[in-house]
């Protein structure tokens, strides 16, 4: 009896008898005859337990079976086309761990408060499952990408004595005698980093005290942030194109069940290759006007203006040189026009939004002290900052990616609190 089969690997095992740690995730039962729907945390699938066929035992433990408890069983694995992953279990013994208390998610349709108040449970059913797993496979192919495309990983701060993207949405801390702020971006540092390694990326939470309660905001989110020495705007693009196209590649083949359960159309997936489209902020303005948009230039784009956007391709299409003034402090004017910057930020298709936003980065020191002026900022606290533009400076680049938005658009959810096991919101910390 193999000890090493699981649900995902199950065709592997198949006339063999193997025993599995599992939950019962449905009961259905006609009789003479309990049909299992069983989940071992890799997937889900049906054990068949018949009644002549098993000891009394068996049966009775068959019977005693609530939602949610656990179990081990044991059973001979059978190929059924009927089946949804194409194999059944035919059920020969069950060892009962626990029977589970009253579990309070049914098959009855719950509130979203409800279910988010249970995520510690609703984590286990068959969507969320799927989203996790994908969100899983995603990390794994972004850490794959970047470690064989010479990136090194190197961690940033999370507490910080000042802000990378503006101040308004920073959370606030005490840091003994002095103030400190929950990372926003770790980009900063990664600068620093790149001018010590060439390539890095940096993958962690940030923080965002954002009063917007929208479908694509979260207070807590994680963010994979590259950044590479040497790299100018037209290169930082072709290096994001790739990535995705990566990530959306490995999902697609890594996958196939996960994206199923969830009825993703992958035909929309597929054509997700590089090279993306571009399109320029001017172009984009002028595009939204003729579209009947109320939107003048130097004006930012909100969700709807995204979308519209989007609707007009089927990659993601990469919106480049905003004005100067829209953005962050340490994006580089283009030395052609320099009310406009050498940024991009990448928009999902199907209106998920912006996925990555990216630029190359000032590197005159005279320039950039012009900008801690125009911004604002205390030069005193961006001192160590400064210095990366005094001791061998060199163009440089980066950006950063979403991961929950990042999933929510492969995964084709409608709402980000789904993308991240426990989501922090404007509303919730809870559980
Ligand atoms: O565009 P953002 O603010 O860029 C930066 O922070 C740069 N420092 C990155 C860099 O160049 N190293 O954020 C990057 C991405 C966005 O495109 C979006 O996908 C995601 O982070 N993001 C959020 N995701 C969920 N909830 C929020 N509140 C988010 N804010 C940004
Ligand atoms: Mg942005």
């Amino acid at each position: 009896m193999s000890l090493l089969a699981t649900i995902k690997n199950i065709s592997e095992f198949v006339g063999q008898e193997v025993r599995l740690g599992v939950w019962l995730h449905i009961k259905r039962s006609s009789g003479k005859i309990h049909f299992l729907q069983l989940r071992d945390g890799t997937g889900f699938i049906q054990g068949v337990v018949v009644k002549s066929e098993v000891s009394e035992e068996t049966w009775n433990a068959s019977k005693s079976l609530t939602q949610e408890s656990s179990l081990y069983v044991t059973g001979i694995v059978r190929k059924d086309e009927r089946s949804k992953i194409g194999y059944e279990l035919n059920v020969t013994g069950i060892e009962i761990i626990q029977i589970a208390q009253e579990y309070p998610i049914t098959k009855k349709e719950h509130g979203t408060d409800f279910l988010m108040d249970h995520r510690h449970l609703w984590i286990r059913s068959p969507r969320q499952r799927a989203i996790l797993a994908i969100r899983g496979e995603i990390i794994r192919a972004i850490q794959e990408y970047l470690n064989q495309n010479g990136f090194t990983l190197v961690d940033p701060p999370i507490l910080t004595p000042t802000s990378a993207e503006g101040t308004t949405n920073l959370f606030h801390t005490k840091y003994f005698e002095e103030d400190a702020y929950l990372s926003q971006s770790g980009q900063l540092y990664m600068e620093a980093a790149a001018l010590a390694l060439g390539r890095v990326y940096s993958f962690g939470p940030t923080f965002r005290a954002e009063k917007s309660k929208t479908r694509r905001h979260l207070i807590e989110f994680w963010m994979i942030e590259p950044e590479m020495a040497f790299v100018e705007h037209e290169e930082n693009l072709q290096i994001q194109e790739e990535f995705v196209s990566h990530i959306v590649r490995s999902v697609l083949k890594n996958c196939k069940r996960e994206l199923e359960t969830l009825g993703r159309d992958v035909s929309k997936l597929e054509k997700v290759v590089a090279p993306f489209p571009r399109i320029t902020y001017d172009n984009a303005i002028e595009f939204l006007q003729q579209e009947g948009f109320d939107i003048k230039w130097g004006e930012d784009f909100g969700a709807p203006h995204e979308t519209a956007l989007a609707e007009k391709f089927d990659k993601p299409v990469f919106i480049t040189h905003f004005p100067t003034e829209l953005k962050a402090f340490y994006m580089k004017p283009d030395p052609n026009r320099p009310e406009v910057v050498l940024a991009a930020d990448l928009i999902a298709p199907e209106g998920y939004g912006e996925i990555i936003g990216g630029s190359q980065r000032i590197d005159d020191p005279e320039l950039l002290e012009q900008r801690f002026k125009d911004h604002n900022l205390s030069m005193e606290a961006y001192k160590w900052y400064l210095d990366l533009r005094k001791y061998g400076s060199v163009p440089h680049s980066g950006f950063g990616l979403g991961l929950e938005r990042t999933v929510a658009w492969i995964c084709g959810i409608e709402h980000v609190r789904e993308t991240i096991p426990f989501p922090r919101l404007l509303n919730r910390l809870y559980p």
